[in-house]
Parts: structure tokens; sequence; C-alpha cells
């Protein structure tokens, strides 16, 4: 249930989007949530140190482009990292760095308090977990994601192509700041592709996280889209050309200042609102609870929710309960 909510409230969202016209590349590559949650007597702890490290992710995003946040202490300790594709424009990186926080919620740090996240979009990165990854190249979890449709040509032309090229990228990045962009072949055997290491990934964590993603990514050919996704670094090819190759158009951004305000500012609300929709569900479904130890748990946790910096308007959370009232008869609980 609370899945469709968060795809009605997002779908205002994507046709703003839309009608932009730079791409932010806000789209799905992976979602990967831990099965890890806090213990019961930690959650609110917990939640609220996740809270903190979302609070300060943007504003660090907006002036550097990655983000590095850790929060709280001992157990509870929330490690939070974010970056954008160094090929998207500022005002891209807002807009798909806005929509990357509120789309790693549906992990639901807030009611089950899972102990971490990976959201890959094809244009920007956000993970949060409970130890310090920020310089980790490979993990258990990292994996590969081939896309549906097969190329329709020389399929012995494009494997090669893409191999040619994927080695060519992660040769290239690793002493280019941790980032290339190149295709191989020409007509409609071209490649395109594009290799990333994060922030603090660099030199021979860069070179091995890269060199991971050859051979996994070796997998995908004939497929006509092939993305690797390992906790340090993300490689992608593609026949058609997704990357940007020229930052000058960017800076003219059509939508302008007007336009990315107006996302940046439905994306924070539909954050909020989520967060308490989120919030209330939790508490509804957790019945077996008793009711007053319920009643300061929650109360508890709105608290933190209102203290933390997430342009969280009272009148949102009203809206949000009211609407469960009827169905939940939350109401009785306020
Ligand atoms: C964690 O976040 C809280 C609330 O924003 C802040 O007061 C505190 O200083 C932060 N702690 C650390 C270690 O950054
Ligand atoms: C961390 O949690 C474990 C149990 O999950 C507990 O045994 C340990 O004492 C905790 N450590 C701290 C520093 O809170
Ligand atoms: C990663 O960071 C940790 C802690 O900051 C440090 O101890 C470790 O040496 C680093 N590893 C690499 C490969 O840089
Ligand atoms: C690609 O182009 C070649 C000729 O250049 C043509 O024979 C082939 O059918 C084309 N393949 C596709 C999928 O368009
Ligand atoms: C693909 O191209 C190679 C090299 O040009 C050629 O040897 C092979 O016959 C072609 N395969 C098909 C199915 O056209
Ligand atoms: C990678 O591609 C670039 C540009 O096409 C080229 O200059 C370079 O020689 C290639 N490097 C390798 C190792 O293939
Ligand atoms: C970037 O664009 C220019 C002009 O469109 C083109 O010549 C060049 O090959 C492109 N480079 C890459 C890496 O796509
Ligand atoms: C990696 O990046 C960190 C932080 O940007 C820097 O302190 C460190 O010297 C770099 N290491 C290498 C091998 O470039
Ligand atoms: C970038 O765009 C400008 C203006 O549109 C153009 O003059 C320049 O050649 C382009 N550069 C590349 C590398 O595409």
């Amino acid at each position: 249930m609370s899945k469709n909510c968060v795809l009605l409230l997002l779908l205002p969202l994507f046709f703003l989007v839309k009608t932009a016209h730079s791409d932010p590349r806000a789209t799905e590559a992976a979602l990967m949530c831990t099965s890890e949650t806090a213990l019961m007597a930690e959650r609110q702890t917990f939640v609220a140190n996740f809270l903190a490290t979302m609070d300060a992710v943007t504003p660090q995003i907006a002036v550097q482009r990655y983000a590095a946040v850790v929060n709280g202490t001992g157990n509870n300790t929330v490690y939070a990292f974010g970056e954008c594709m160094k090929d998207l424009s500022k005002p891209d990186c807002d807009v798909c760095f806005a929509q990357c926080k509120t789309h790693i919620l549906s992990c639901l740090p807030f009611q089950k308090a899972t102990r971490g996240a990976r959201l890959f979009y094809d244009g920007c990165y956000l993970r949060y977990d409970d130890f310090n990854f920020f310089n980790q190249s490979l993990s258990a979890q990292d994996t590969s994601v081939c896309g549906d449709i097969g190329f329709g040509g020389n399929q012995s032309i494009f494997k090669d192509n893409a191999l040619r090229l994927v080695r060519n990228l992660s040769f290239v990045a690793p002493k280019n700041d941790g980032f290339s962009v190149g295709f191989v072949g020409q007509g409609n055997e071209t490649v395109y592709g594009l290799a990333q290491c994060w922030e603090f990934v660099n030199g021979s964590a860069c070179e091995d996280c890269l060199a991971d993603t050859v051979v996994i990514i070796g997998s995908c050919p004939p497929k006509a889209e092939g993305r690797v996704l390992n906790a340090g670094c993300y490689l992608r090819y593609s026949t058609h050309k997704f990357y940007n190759n020229n930052t000058s158009t960017d800076a003219a951004g059509n939508g302008g200042r007007y336009g990315l305000a107006i996302i940046l500012a439905v994306t924070s609300a539909v954050f909020a609102v989520v967060l308490s929709i989120f919030s209330v569900a939790f508490f509804t479904r957790k019945k077996i609870l008793k009711r007053r130890k319920e009643k300061k748990l929650l109360g508890a946790l709105l608290a933190t929710v209102n203290k933390s910096q997430l342009n969280f308007s009272y009148e949102a959370l009203e809206r949000a309960t009211n609407y469960f009232h009827d169905s939940n008869k939350l109401g009785t609980m306020f």
C-alpha cells in the first residue's frame, strides 16, 4: 500500500521533470535494501541519526556534487554518501539527488529502521549504512543489470565494441579524476559508455573496482544496455548516447531557475509527505505494541521529524494523518 502511495505522490514530479529540457537521468538502475533492522529499543535513535544525515547530505551535494556524512555514536552511527555522475549539470544533479533521496525511503528506514540501503540512478547515487563504507570498492552485494532488448545487428561486432569500450573506460577513468565517457564503433554498431568511481574510491581502489566491472559486464552483450553497480563504482554501456559531452549547454538551462525551484520544492515536499505517511503507516500496522507505548514512541519520532530540516510542515502531517484516520482509526492517538 505504501508503495502505491509513493508512486502516486511521485507522479506529478515526473511530469514536472519531463517538461525540463535537460536530463537528470533520475531513472532507477537498482535499489538494494539490507535485511538488517535496528533493534526496537534503538529505533528512535537510529531513525533520528538517519534523518540527520539526510538533512546534511543535500547542502553538501549543492556545493560539491558529492556528500559524506556521519551522525550518531556506537551501534547507532549512520554513514551516508551520495554523488552525482560528473557529466550532469548542477541543476540536473540537484534534481536527480532530490528524487534519489525520496526514493530511498522505499527501503523503509523509517518504519523498519533498515540499517542500510543503496540506490543507483543513472545520474546519481545514494547509500547509507551502519559502518564506514566510503572507500569500499567491492562488496558481496555488487551486481550487474543488463537490458531486456537485444542488439539487432551483427552481434559479434557489437560485443567486441562493447568490451573494447569498457576496457578503455576502466583504463582512463582512474587517471581522469575517477570518470570517463566515450564510444567505440560506427553507425548502428556504436556503443557508448560511462565509468565513474565514487569520490573516496580513488587510485588503486578505483582501478580494482573498474577492473571487476570489465569482467562482470561481459555477461550483458548482446543486450543493448548493460550496467555494473559496485560498492565503489558504476559502469554503463548503451547503444544510445546517454551521457553529456558538452557542459556549455547545461549552464543555459532551458527551464531556468524558476522551473528548478519548483521541481526541488515539490521533491522536498514529497519527501516530507512520504516520510509522514510512512511513519503513520508503520504505527498502524504495529498493532502488537501496547497503545500507551505506541503513543509515546510516535510522539518522540514525530518530534524528531519536526526537528529535522526536511521542509516538513505540520499541515502536511495533519493531512496525512487525517487521510489515515478513516481506515485506520489512528485519530484517537492524537
Ligand atoms: C547529528 O545531527 C544532529 C542533528 O542535526 C546534530 O545536532 C549533531 O551535531 C550531529 N552529530 C554529528 C556528530 O555530526
Ligand atoms: C551493540 O549491539 C550489540 C547487540 O546487538 C550489543 O551487544 C552491544 O553492546 C552494542 N554495543 C554498543 C556500543 O552499544
Ligand atoms: C578506508 O578507510 C578506512 C577508514 O577511514 C581506512 O582505515 C582504510 O585504510 C581505507 N582503505 C583504503 C583502501 O583506502
Ligand atoms: C545496421 O546497419 C547495417 C548496414 O550498415 C544493416 O545491414 C543492418 O541491418 C543494420 N542493423 C540494424 C539493427 O538496424
Ligand atoms: C559479423 O561481422 C563479422 C566481421 O565483419 C563477420 O565475419 C560475420 O559474418 C558477421 N556476422 C553476421 C551474422 O553478419
Ligand atoms: C582509449 O580511447 C581513447 C580515445 O578514443 C584513445 O585515445 C586511447 O588510446 C584508448 N586507450 C586504450 C588503452 O584503448
Ligand atoms: C563529444 O561531442 C563531439 C561533438 O559532438 C564529438 O566529436 C566527440 O566525439 C564527443 N565525444 C564523446 C566522448 O562522445
Ligand atoms: C584519495 O582521495 C582522498 C580524498 O579526496 C585523498 O585524501 C587521497 O590522497 C586520495 N588518494 C589517492 C591515492 O589519490
Ligand atoms: C559544445 O557546444 C558548443 C556550443 O553549442 C559548440 O561550439 C562546441 O563545439 C561543443 N563542443 C563539443 C565537444 O561538443
